[in-house]
């Protein structure tokens, strides 16, 4: 869309600013199969675009619940009871489920209390401003977009809004030390959503501790991939995928985690976990809660059943996606092909050489049968402009094959960021995976 096509986005003001900013994505969008696409089919993880059937590395449906026998047989049992949609905001009523589920996650996430509402962008927007008041944010430079879009709401309500460098403790001492008013809220990703790699936690939490202040973390990718470690643990994901705060070996002191079923869970649906005492005044100032529509039935379902499925059997299917994700990381390293992902955590963003090339890496990689996500400029810095997979337990052994081949194949054709000339700067987020 061409800056003229808006009324409100005369040179000079935010919008046009903002349309130029989307400038790369709107290139795109004109032109890449990669972007905006229809998806006409479904078999597995293949999916037919037009007439192509190509295979899909950009589903976030980690533990492939999406396509799950269990959870898609369980659904119309819980229709046939509830109808398709309760409609009712949830201050006025909610079904059962919703209790059901709020007490399923408080014991996997070991927290005091849970509420439930339909998005991560629902819950930024009304309670990163509740919870921040006049006070304020001290923000991850790198926090997703809807995290800093729910800081932008907080400011607007006279909230003060300042950003640190991505992944450093010491910057944000430096910040707080500077005796900012309170309250006073930190905000991070978990599992960060373009790197893949977990924050340091324990050292934000330590200052949230010493300061005073909450920590606010979205853990959208973390929430059913990653969670405890144990001796016995089948990979280095750990156990149970309950959340980067038990994965590190944190506590939820101080700490706000909020995620989302979205992913590893296949469901419209999300979550604040907090005391019991912030959900109450939650449940009578959060507009989501009070006017938003609730979730779907059949999206109610698929996380209840989910949960069932992930205490049966999550721990196998999160080493199959970590098996896939391995073969991919060895692969790049073989080529020399650079990735951020330090974690083995099943994000895997692939930068290229030139940030120029990338119209034409999404055409060679769905000419090839490979569906992506485009990591385009300003989603991401510009020097790591690129494309993103990811690995789900539905990702067949053949398919990751096929994959490596078409790796190579365009790493061969169009340059890629090579990880011994080109390291990223800054230091190295911490690992998951310690092999
Ligand atoms: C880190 C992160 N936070 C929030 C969201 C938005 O989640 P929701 O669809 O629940 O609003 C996403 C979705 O991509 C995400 O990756």
């Amino acid at each position: 869309m061409t800056n003229s096509a808006l009324p409100g986005a005369a040179p000079g003001t935010w919008l046009a600013r903002w349309l130029d900013a989307c400038a790369d994505l709107a290139d795109l969008h004109a032109r890449n199969p990669l972007v905006d696409a229809v998806i006409e089919e479904v078999d597995g993880r293949r999916i037919r675009v037009g007439d192509r059937w190509v295979l899909d590395f950009a589903s976030c449906n980690y533990l492939g619940l999406d396509l799950d026998l269990e959870v898609i047989g369980a659904i119309p049992d819980y229709l046939a009871r509830w109808g398709t949609h309760p409609s009712w905001s949830r201050m006025l009523g909610s079904p059962a489920l919703y209790e059901q589920i709020e007490g399923r996650l408080v014991e996997l996430l070991g927290v005091e209390d849970a509420l439930l509402l339909p998005t991560l962008t629902h819950i930024h927007a009304a309670v990163i401003p509740l919870l921040a008041g006049a006070g304020t944010i001290l923000l991850d430079a790198r926090a997703h977009k809807t995290v800093y879009d729910g800081c932008t709401v907080a400011r607007a309500r006279g909230a003060s809004l300042v950003s640190f460098p991505h992944n450093d403790p010491d910057a944000l001492e430096f910040l707080l030390r500077r005796r900012p008013r309170g309250p006073l809220l930190i905000c991070m990703d978990g599992i960060n959503s373009m790197t893949g790699n977990p924050p340091p936690l324990a050292e934000f939490a330590a200052l949230a501790r010493a300061h005073d202040a909450l920590l606010y973390l979205d853990d959208a990718h973390g929430f059913g991939v990653v969670g405890e470690r144990t001796p016995d643990e089948p990979c280095p994901y750990g156990r149970r995928g309950n959340g980067v705060v038990r994965h590190l070996g944190e506590t939820y002191d101080n700490v706000v985690l909020t995620a989302g079923f979205s992913k590893a869970y296949s469901s419209l649906l999300a979550f604040v976990a907090c005391p019991f005492d912030l959900k109450q005044m939650l449940k009578v100032a959060a507009p989501p809660y009070l006017y938003s529509g609730p979730s779907p039935i059949a999206s109610l379902a698929s996380a209840l059943v989910g949960l069932e499925i992930n205490a049966a059997r999550g721990d196998q299917l999160r080493a199959r996606i970590h098996a896939g994700t391995r073969r991919i990381l060895d692969h790049l390293a073989g080529l020399g092909v650079a990735t951020r992902n330090t974690s083995a955590f099943p994000i895997i963003e692939v930068p290229l050489a030139d940030a120029d090339d990338l119209d034409l890496a999404g055409r060679f990689l769905f000419d090839h049968g490979i569906y992506a996500t485009l990591a385009f400029y300003p989603g991401v810095p510009r020097d790591e402009v690129g494309f993103r997979l990811q690995v789900t337990a539905a990702n067949t052994d053949e398919e990751v094959d096929r994959l490596l081949e078409v790796l190579a194949e365009l790493a061969a054709t169009i340059p890629l960021r090579s990880a011994t000339s080109h390291p990223f700067p800054g230091q190295p987020p911490r690992a998951i995976d310690v092999r």
